[in-house]
């Protein structure tokens, strides 16, 4: 098979950024003041508790939102808006129904004038890179979570971008399949090493996909701290990896780090499982 080159991976810059939403009294700080780099080729994991700002950062990223401070740079170039060089991959998939799965594949070339059979062959690369060849003539609905995410990566790598911004993109799967899916990206990005920018709030997720991690605060989100992992590449199998002294080390610090910094006490509870108050304060000892 004819593999598309080594994609131009793209050098990520981000410093002192800032991103507001909401409006008037109901606006607030989504985060606050985040600096780090992508260096060209890396695979960067963002971790973080639901509702820190993971989207919101990656949104900037994609140039769907304007940051409030601070600067984004891919290769140099302030990010001014959305591009097919930072491809998104979303939760949940894009493609249209009405269309059959090769030509949703094939969706950013035509917008682009590429010619038809052109497309098709790049189409089907790109089926075959994400191991779907055969099911190009298949519409979304026929196929599994997991399938119609691997057409979805395939949609946007076909544009060949500089940076492959995903969002908890396998967190609608089930374990099973998630594991597969984190090694079929793997091995993608072994042969196309474009920069990942791979958000999630699965600590064993991040562990198993990234050359180096940021986990982040709650809201408004920060960078608590970034950590380089080096168990070897090719990674090992999901069954010794996750199950190594090394991984349950740094599993653990992550688990604390999260801990940590919830802010948030977590009520002592009575043994019917209220939260302990003046009223409900037993009169008994626990
Ligand atoms: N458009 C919006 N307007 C107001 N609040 C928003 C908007 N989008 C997200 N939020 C809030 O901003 C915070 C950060 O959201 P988000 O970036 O989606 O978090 P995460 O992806 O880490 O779960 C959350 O508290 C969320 O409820
Ligand atoms: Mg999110």
């Amino acid at each position: 098979m004819s593999l598309p080159e080594n994609l131009p991976a793209g050098h990520v810059r981000v410093e002192n950024l800032s991103i507001h939403l909401g409006s008037g009294r109901d606006a607030f700080e989504a985060v606050h003041s985040l600096g780090f780099s992508i260096e060209p080729g890396e695979f960067v994991c963002v971790l973080g508790p639901s509702g820190c700002g993971k989207s919101t950062l990656l949104g900037a990223l994609a140039g769907h939102l304007r940051p409030s401070g601070g600067s984004l740079e891919v290769d140099g170039q302030p990010v001014s808006g959305p591009s097919p060089q930072r491809g998104m991959v979303f939760q949940h998939h894009t493609l249209l129904p009405w269309r059959r799965v090769r030509d949703n594949v094939a969706f950013g070339l035509k917008m682009r004038g590429v010619p038809r059979a052109e497309r098709h062959a790049r189409a089907e690369e790109m089926l075959q890179l994400v191991g779907l060849e055969g099911f190009a003539q298949r519409w979304p609905s026929q196929l599994s979570g997991g399938m119609q995410q691997r057409v979805e990566i395939a949609r946007v790598l076909i544009n060949q971008p500089r940076l492959l911004l995903m969002d908890e993109p396998f967190g609608a799967l089930d374990a099973q399949t998630r594991m597969m899916m984190q090694a079929l990206l793997l091995d993608i990005w072994t042969r196309l090493r474009t920069s990942v920018l791979f958000i999630t709030h699965d600590i064993d997720e991040a562990l198993f996909l990234a050359d180096r991690i940021l986990v982040m605060s709650p809201r408004p989100g920060r960078i608590l701290e970034e950590i380089r992992l080096d168990f070897p590449r090719p990674r090992p199998r999901h069954a010794d990896l996750l199950t190594s002294a090394g991984f349950a080390r740094l599993k653990r610090h992550c688990l604390e780090l999260l801990r940590h910094e919830d802010g948030r006490q977590l009520p002592r509870l009575t043994p019917l499982g209220l939260p302990i108050n003046e009223q409900t304060r037993p009169r008994f000892a626990i």
